[in-house]
């Protein structure tokens, strides 16, 4: 198994790309089930998640090829009609294929997922969108099985604003028999970019209101290629890094009014930010002053950002607090960073953090995939080393994540656990 060692203390300096979108990318992946033929998609980050979903798409009988710069999916025939449980409960939003399997097949037989161990996280609002769709839905030995000649158009409330309901329903009822109104719907950044895609493929979907979608419903989607949006926590996670270390990084290939609750919370830490067309400037300063953060629905301050935020806090002249209201247990990292001499109390959904005046280099290992990237933070802005496992975790979403910190200045090398290579 892989760990990184990361020696503290170094300012990250320079500019840096940011990759394509996990959470996009993952969203269309299923959506390119019902295109019957091929869809060239560009701008697919090299990740974890999109490997297991190109593995997944591969089972069920699709042929992907990856080139340099795309990758090509041809959907024209689906074999199976049953997603296999290694890659479900490896990963939440492979069981989005639920609905286009559906959708193509006329059944489908879907395990209920796993992935990041950050809250109970159900399937229900899923489930009751597409039964109100018309799908048949039985529960049997951890599996679900759908079934439906035809899906019709539905008038569908979500009881909270769900990102992965709302692309599921959205992307199954693009190929229903009539009108679809998705309320209540989430409105992320990501979620938008699938349209543009589903769109593009000829679909008919829009936001008739704010979180009100209306889906009218086409009798196919076309060959279509298509540019992936960038992926805005990657962005933000180099942002925080920045200012975490008092950095000056420029941060490239991003639009500044996708980041604006992390923009608008560093700035209130006292860091200055620039925001230019298409970049980022984060330039850190000290001392870091304390915020207070509530994680809410785009356009609120994203969960995904919240752990990577809590530990530049954890440095922070006095007290913060920080409330999750998106998963109930995102906190289990912070018994980590307390390892790194962070002082932190949770109290219900809110972390209350001390600033202390320094973390120090400390073995700690990844939960999951935000976490990671918290624990990144910490270890870059600590003195001494840090060796960090459980990467399997952050590989999910991160494209190349030591490379671009080590070209910004940072002291972090990839170690096989019992090589013993020295740091850069
Ligand atoms: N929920 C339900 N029932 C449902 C669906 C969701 O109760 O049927 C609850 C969840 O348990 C959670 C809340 O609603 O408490 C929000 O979940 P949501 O469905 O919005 O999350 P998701 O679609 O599973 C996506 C991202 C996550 C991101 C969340 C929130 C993808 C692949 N994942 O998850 O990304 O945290 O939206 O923005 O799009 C990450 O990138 O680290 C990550 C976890």
């Amino acid at each position: 198994m892989d760990k990184l060692i990361i020696e503290g203390g170094r300012r990250l300096t320079g500019r840096v790309k940011v990759s394509g979108s996990k959470n996009a990318a993952l969203s269309i992946l299923v959506a390119t089930l019902l295109v019957k033929g091929k869809t060239k998609l560009y701008n697919l980050p090299r990740i974890g998640d999109v490997w297991t979903m190109l593995e997944m798409l591969n089972k069920l009988g699709v042929k992907v090829k990856l080139e340099e710069d795309f990758a090509e999916i041809d959907a024209n025939e689906i074999e199976s009609y049953e997603a296999p449980y290694e890659l479900v409960k490896k990963m939440r939003a492979s069981f989005n294929v639920l609905g286009s399997i559906l959708v193509r097949c006329g059944r489908a037989r879907v395990p209920l997922p796993g992935g990041c161990d950050i809250g109970t996280r159900p399937v229900d609002f899923h489930l009751k969108g597409l039964q109100a769709m018309g799908a048949e839905i039985r529960m049997e030995h951890g599996y679900i099985e759908a079934y439906a000649d035809k899906l019709r158009g539905a008038d569908i409330y979500l009881d909270f604003p769900s990102v992965g309901a709302t692309c599921h329903l959205a992307t199954a009822a693009s190929l229903a028999e009539g009108t679809t109104y998705i309320r209540n719907a989430a409105e992320e950044p990501e979620i938008h970019d699938l349209f543009n895609f589903l769109n593009q493929a000829g679909a008919d979907i829009k936001y008739i209101d704010s979180r009100v979608i209306e889906i009218k419903g086409v009798e196919k989607l076309r060959e279509t290629s298509y540019e992936i949006m960038p992926d805005r926590m990657e962005a933000g996670t180099f942002m925080i890094a920045a200012a975490a270390t008092e950095g000056d990084v420029l941060i490239e290939g991003i639009d500044p009014v996708y980041l604006k609750p992390v923009i608008e919370k560093l700035r209130e830490t006292g860091c200055e930010v620039l925001e230019m067309e298409n970049a980022v400037r984060v330039i850190g300063k000290r001392p870091i002053k304390p915020v207070n953060i509530v994680t809410l629905p785009h356009p609120g301050f994203p969960t995904d950002m919240q752990q990577p935020f809590t530990a530049l806090l954890m440095i922070a002249d006095g007290t913060s607090m920080v409330t999750e209201t998106i998963y109930d247990s995102r906190f289990k990292y912070l018994s980590e960073l307390a390892r790194m001499g962070a002082d932190v109390k949770v109290e219900g959904r809110t972390a209350v953090i001390k600033g202390v005046k320094e973390l120090t280099g400390a073995p700690v290992v990844i939960s999951d995939l935000r976490a990671g990237a918290a624990l990144v933070i910490a270890a870059l802005m600590a003195r001494g080393v840090s060796e960090i496992t459980g990467l399997e975790n952050l590989d999910r979403g991160y494209e190349n994540l030591e490379g671009k910190l080590a070209s910004l200045g940072a002291s972090i090398k990839r170690v096989a656990e019992e090589s013993r290579e020295c740091l850069v």
